[in-house]
């Protein structure tokens, strides 16, 4: 990635949406493309239209930049996101978040399917992710350039916490006043896309973890290198029980994350509306 394709790219959006000055970046993940449909005012850009951004072939990854009003936030959400399973590199995936944070987002709302490893978990869930383990062994995904000189050592600090402590607590008080329970929970990457054996989640499951999916962890990776403030949201949709058969279908991850849009869109909403 050059500065060069990402100004361009920038220039292309700008020169569709005019009136884009999003405060709030929102990538959409399996099934919660739904929110993206609520924008109001909505400048809609299919990601084949933008050049650089990488494009997703997985099912319910509908693959729009849109941009516009959720109740009285700008935001810009992408609708659908590339993983690293599909075969882009950790740049190639995470340049559309360079490009909302070079129109001017101020903090990053992500979102993901995961299995549930913590047995308290159940499907349908919805879990703020507090940490991560980042098992997906890529290099490559931050800016190499950023990372010389005296911001090297600013990083790893940062990424202690790389989820935003004020944002999570909103989004639990606000959840209390919807009526629901929000959990936290550490989310565990992976490259994919298989799921996985029963050995691995039991091992996953000592590891620390208490959810495992195939995305978000190179996102909040470049977030935090940009100083984007994130909050992340975790769907739960199979709950691994290593020691009964069971097998996870991508079918039942759809439907499961179609029916906790019922939460989740509601609480996105809200705290859109607190951000302001
Ligand atoms: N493993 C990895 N990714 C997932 C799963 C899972 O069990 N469920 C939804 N995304």
């Amino acid at each position: 990635m050059t500065a060069t394709n990402l100004e361009n790219s920038v220039e292309v959006i700008r020169q569709r949406c005019p009136n884009a000055y999003p405060k709030v970046g929102l990538i959409l993940g399996s099934g919660l493309g739904g929110l993206a449909d609520m924008i109001e005012n909505a400048c809609v850009i299919p990601y084949a239209d933008i050049p650089g951004f990488p494009l997703s072939n997985v099912s319910g990854h509908a693959g729009n930049l849109v941009i516009g009003n959720l109740g009285s936030a700008h935001v810009v959400a992408m609708q659908g996101r590339a993983h690293l399973y599909e075969g882009w590199s950790g740049q190639e995936s995470t340049f559309p978040l360079r490009c909302m944070h070079a129109l001017g987002i101020n903090a990053l709302i992500v979102s993901n399917a995961s299995g549930g490893i913590n047995p308290r978990f159940h499907s349908g869930q919805v879990v703020a992710i507090d940490n991560h383990i980042d098992w997906m062994h890529r290099t490559g995904i931050l800016d190499a350039e950023a990372m010389s000189g005296p911001a090297r050592h600013g990083l790893p600090n940062r990424l202690r916490i790389p989820y935003d402590i004020s944002l999570l607590e909103l989004a639990e008080r606000l959840a209390m006043k919807l009526g629901f329970v929000l959990a936290r929970g550490t989310y565990l990457a992976t490259l994919g896309p298989n799921y996985e054996t029963r050995a691995e989640y039991r091992m996953f499951a000592k590891l620390g973890a208490d959810m495992v999916g195939m995305s978000t962890v190179p996102e909040v990776l470049v977030a935090n290198q940009l100083g984007i403030p994130v909050l992340a949201f975790s769907i739960v949709t199979n709950v691994a029980k290593p020691d009964a058969p069971s097998v996870t279908e991508h079918t039942e991850v759809l439907d499961w994350s179609r029916r906790a849009q019922s939460q989740l869109i509601p609480l996105i909403e809200k705290i859109l509306s607190h951000m302001n």
